[in-house]
């Protein structure tokens, strides 16, 4: 049976502070998307199979970090780090899960609850792990299902689109998904339902979204209704950044 972490009432107090501290830093850097991208690409490497990767503050490598499907991270990391600077006793686990809570918090999405205790680890996952953008449903949920993740876990954190933007100079993708890419709401639903794409973003495995009958019923269910598609995000989110989090 998996148990909570324990960790001590100072540690809590520090997690308190260093959320203040992150909402302030964020909002004045404006890089919200990119520290949710961050806490996503260091929980999105999990393996339920082998319990390896996962949100372990291993992106900071310099290595892992490098990788070209983690390009443009360096400003981020840099970021948590004067965060971590004020807040020595705080993994890099921890720190990063929560600039990525933080940053949906402060765009105006749902509050996610946040467990602190994860620990830190300097071993890398390979590469690949993550999904690629080129690619459609059958790798989607290849790569969800790898982490123990389901198919409204899948659409529900594809939400996270609604913020920030593809840089052709990083992906080889650019532009936005949304009108207002940073403001967290249900907006990218209703673009991937629309025909006409504005001029915005759909890459692949967005547009896969409507191609698979259960993943489309989801896209229709959060673009009706926003509560629903808060409630779920904040579970999914909850879920990947606590992968392999509470089971060892
Ligand atoms: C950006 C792919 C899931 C959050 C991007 C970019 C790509 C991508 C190609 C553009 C990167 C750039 O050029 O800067 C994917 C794929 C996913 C996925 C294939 C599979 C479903 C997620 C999830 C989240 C997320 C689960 C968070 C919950 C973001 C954010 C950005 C982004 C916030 C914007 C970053 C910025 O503005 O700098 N994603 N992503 N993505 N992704 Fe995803």
């Amino acid at each position: 049976m998996s148990c909570p972490p324990v960790v001590d009432a100072y540690y809590l107090k520090e997690i308190e502070r260093a959320r203040r501290d992150l909402r302030a830093l964020i909002y004045s850097k404006q890089c919200a998307p990119i520290m949710l991208r961050l806490a996503w690409h260091d929980a999105g490497t999990y393996d339920a199979k082998t319990k390896t990767g996962g949100p372990n503050g291993s992106i900071r490598n310099e290595e892992e970090c490098k990788r070209d499907e983690n390009k443009g991270f360096e400003k981020a990391i840099e970021f948590c780090g004067e965060v971590m600077a004020k807040h020595p006793k705080i993994t890099y686990a921890d720190l990063y899960q929560l600039a990525g809570v933080v940053a949906v918090e402060v765009t105006g999405g749902p509050t996610i609850d946040f467990v602190p205790g994860r620990k830190d680890s300097l071993v890398s996952p390979n590469k690949g792990l993550l999904p690629d953008a080129r690619k459609g449903v059958r790798h989607l949920k290849d790569i969800f299902y790898r982490m123990g993740l389901s198919d409204k876990d899948i659409v529900a954190l594809s939400g996270g689109h609604t913020l920030g933007k593809a840089h052709n100079e990083r992906s080889g993708f650019d532009g936005e998904w949304t009108e207002d890419p940073m403001k967290f709401d249900n907006t990218y639903f209703k673009e991937l339902l629309k025909n006409k794409s504005n001029g915005l973003l759909k890459l692949p495995t967005d547009k896969a979204l409507t191609e698979d009958l259960t993943f489309l019923c989801y896209v229709k269910l959060y673009a009706d209704e926003e509560e629903t598609f808060f409630k779920d995000y904040a579970a999914s989110h909850k879920k990947l950044s606590e992968l392999g989090f509470r089971s060892s």
